[in-house]
């Protein structure tokens, strides 16, 4: 691959990334899930493969490009990217960039719901595992480095804080998915890193250069 380091900053590093939507079933027909063109994280562990990393990409249904020179995993729900993670460990790095839907369908039904006359079907969930927390609490193999990711609308650092303490990871990127600041479905992304030094806002900037960045603070946080 173009630009890939066999002897760059994170060569002899195993990396995983996690990236893209959930797609939790309802029937063969329909789903739920999380708006994610999964292009922030493709980029990431293209970021990470060019510095020398040895890259597993554990990736939901995503619309985004696939990353050259990485290992890819495709899984469609919370459940089965749990499972692919699980089999992926032990690791070096960890990065959820996924958007991993919150809810499954309790009992997916084997055939296409049809319409009933107006009758309005009603839909019981259940809460999916959480990946990041999960590997985050692990007590023994727990990557070196488990870094996060937050979504938010509103109160973005005060938010991505406190769920970085709740699930124990070591860096949150936060960033603020506004409907106002087109960041969501854009090639552009402005985040701010959280971890115990602090919060760390960078200017706006192209979702590549993004990824290049955490690259690089990932390669001087492991030396
Ligand atoms: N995450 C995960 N597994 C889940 C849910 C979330 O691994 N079941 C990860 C995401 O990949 C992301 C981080 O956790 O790195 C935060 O996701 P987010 O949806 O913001 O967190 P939640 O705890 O689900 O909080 P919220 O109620 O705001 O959705
Ligand atoms: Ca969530």
């Amino acid at each position: 691959i173009e630009g890939m380091l066999a002897d760059g900053p994170l060569s002899g590093q195993r990396i995983l990334v996690t990236s893209g939507p959930t797609h939790e079933p309802i029937d063969p027909v329909r789903y739920i899930a999380n708006r994610s063109s999964g292009s922030q994280g493709s980029a990431i562990a293209r970021a990470l493969a060019v510095q020398g990393a040895d890259v597993v990409f554990v990736t939901g249904p995503a619309d985004a490009e696939r990353p050259q020179g990485v290992h890819i995993v495709e899984v469609q729900t919370a459940a089965e990217m749990l499972s692919a993670v699980k089999a992926v460990l032990p690791v070096n790095v960890a990065i959820f960039a996924a958007a991993v839907a919150d809810w499954r369908v309790t009992s997916v039904s084997d055939s296409k719901i049809k319409k009933q006359n107006g009758a309005i079907p009603t839909l019981e969930f259940a809460e999916n595992p959480d990946i990041l927390a999960t590997v985050s609490q692990m007590k023994t193999g727990r990557p070196e480095l488990v870094v996060g990711f937050a979504a938010e609308t509103d109160d973005v650092i005060a938010h991505a804080t406190a769920k970085r303490l709740r699930k124990g990871c070591d860096w949150i990127v936060a960033n603020d998915v506004s409907p106002e600041t087109g960041i969501m479905g854009g090639s552009e992304n402005a985040v701010t890193v959280i971890s115990d030094a602090g919060a760390e806002s960078w200017p706006r900037m192209g979702k590549e250069a993004v990824a290049h960045k955490l690259a690089e603070r990932i390669a001087a946080a492991l030396h």
